[in-house]
């Protein structure tokens, strides 16, 4: 994208090496949250994109997604589905796991949460491998909704994690290598 706005949004986005292991470059959007300016541009330009789609639920994955999820909902007229790590919500789950480089993970929606045929985008801040924009978009789908696409930040190209979107479209900001 060439919106001069994503110049801001790359430069405030922190990358600290090793972190939290050796070898990983983690991406830090706390910084960007320091900006006001920018912060509203990330929410703007993405708001920008998905207004008048017709999209009734935004669903925002933990635990970044839950900081980018709603306000964009609250600009588009969505109401804002949380995807939680398991054994947080109190209520009955829909539960999908995915695949981590050791072990796996989960995460769960609230059933009734979404209903048959909704239109829906998936929020997160990043995707790295691309397990688990796939788990969330199997959440929303099992429940009958349409995902018309996904959203982040930020993407880290090189693990192909795009691939794993089953042709699903996805929509990034920022690119990271
Ligand atoms: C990060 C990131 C995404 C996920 C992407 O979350 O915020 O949710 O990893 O990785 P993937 O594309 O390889 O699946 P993290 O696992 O750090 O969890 P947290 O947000 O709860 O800290």
């Amino acid at each position: 994208d060439d919106d001069p706005r994503i110049k801001g949004i790359k430069s405030k986005i922190r990358v600290v090496p090793d972190f939290p292991k050796p070898g990983i470059m983690f991406q830090d959007i706390t910084t960007l949250l320091l900006a006001p300016n920018v912060f509203k541009d990330t929410i703007d330009l993405f708001v920008e994109r998905y207004k008048n789609k017709n999209i009734s639920v935004v669903a925002g994955i933990e635990a970044r997604g839950f900081i980018f999820g709603p306000p964009i909902a609250l600009a588009i007229g969505a109401k804002f589905v949380p995807l939680r790590k398991p054994r947080k919500l109190p209520g009955e789950v829909m539960s999908e796991e995915y695949i981590l480089e050791y072990g796996s993970d989960c995460l769960e929606m609230h059933i009734g949460a979404v209903e048959q045929g909704e239109r829906a985008l998936v929020v997160d801040d990043l995707i790295a491998t691309g397990g688990t924009l796939c788990a969330a978009m199997k959440l929303l789908e099992r429940a009958g909704a349409e995902v018309v696409e996904c959203a982040c930040l930020i993407e880290l190209p090189d693990l192909k994690g795009r691939e794993r979107l089953n042709g699903k479209p996805l929509y990034v900001l920022v690119e990271s290598h």
